[in-house]
């Protein structure tokens, strides 16, 4: 059973929690995810480990409420417990000194952002980060990505805070006005159209861009293929051999009719759980 130490509400529908799991903060990297399970009979569901204390044995968690199970786990609060924590899992992010990486977190994607971020920054790397959420309160850690970035822009798609637009149009500036070449790696985490426009926005400048995918998991450990996922014409398993891709590689259009396969079944548990 993994203690829940601490829990913050962000909005109504995105919660942190930090996690007592010290086997896991020991061992984890940016990059990595953990697979939670609330109770024997629970769903697994996997989540981009945030942040983790290795001195406190802690890992950080940030999700959105989507379907019956993270909101289940959003109704539990600090001194509760989670039944299963298992990680870390998939291949840590690549961090070396690149030159001037782009940084884009979307959404919940912002959390995922911040410990690669760190990491890219404490390698020498100027990092350009640019977070955006549909509205100012779906915004969190402005403060934290501020203290891992050489520059922060923001952005909300209603205007709401900073300025009006999608990540996109920021990425987009960003590159025109430092220049292509002086740009060695973007780096787009958040929902699959997201990364996917980022990408399109990156292919046309020629510019790397890794994507994190958050494709549907059941083992996590490469032996179901429920997350498998073509990259450059060949399948992948997205909990083995990523998260991280190269995303101008990555079969989009695959990935959303895949993630979409149970979303009927996903409605109906939903609407069991709020009836
Ligand atoms: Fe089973 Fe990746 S979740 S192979």
């Amino acid at each position: 059973m993994f203690k829940i130490l601490d829990k913050q509400v962000f909005s109504p529908v995105v919660k942190q929690m930090v996690i007592e799991a010290p086997r896991v903060a020991r061992r984890c990297q940016p990059g990595q995810f953990v697979i939670l399970r609330i109770h024997e009979e629970g769903e697994r569901i996997p989540l981009t480990i945030a942040d983790f204390d290795r001195e406190k044995g802690t890992i950080t968690i940030v999700f959105q409420e989507v379907g019956k199970t993270t909101r289940q786990l959003g109704t539990l609060e600090a001194g509760d417990y989670i039944r299963d924590f298992v990680g870390p899992l998939g291949t840590p992010s690549h961090i070396e000194n690149f030159g001037t990486v782009i940084c884009v977190g979307g959404g919940v994607g912002i959390a995922p952002v911040f410990p690669i971020a760190r990491a890219l920054k404490e390698a020498g790397n100027h990092v350009i980060s640019i977070i955006g959420a549909r509205s100012k309160d779906l915004l969190f850690w402005e403060d934290r990505m501020r203290e891992v970035s050489s520059e922060l822009f923001v952005t909300t798609d209603d205007g709401s805070y900073v300025r009006k637009g999608f990540v996109t149009d920021v990425l987009k500036e960003v590159i025109e006005d430092r220049g292509r070449d002086n740009i060695s790696l973007v780096l787009a985490i958040g929902p699959q159209p997201m990364m996917r426009a980022c990408c399109d926005v990156t292919r046309d400048y020629g510019i790397k861009t890794i994507v994190s995918l958050n494709a549907l998991m059941v083992d996590g450990t490469g032996m179901c293929g429920c997350c498998r996922v073509t990259v450059g014409g060949q399948t992948r398993f997205v909990c083995v051999d990523g998260p991280e891709f190269d995303g101008h590689q990555v079969d989009f259009a695959e990935l959303a009719r895949r993630s979409a396969t149970f979303r009927a079944e996903e409605q109906r548990a939903l609407e069991r759980h709020t009836c």
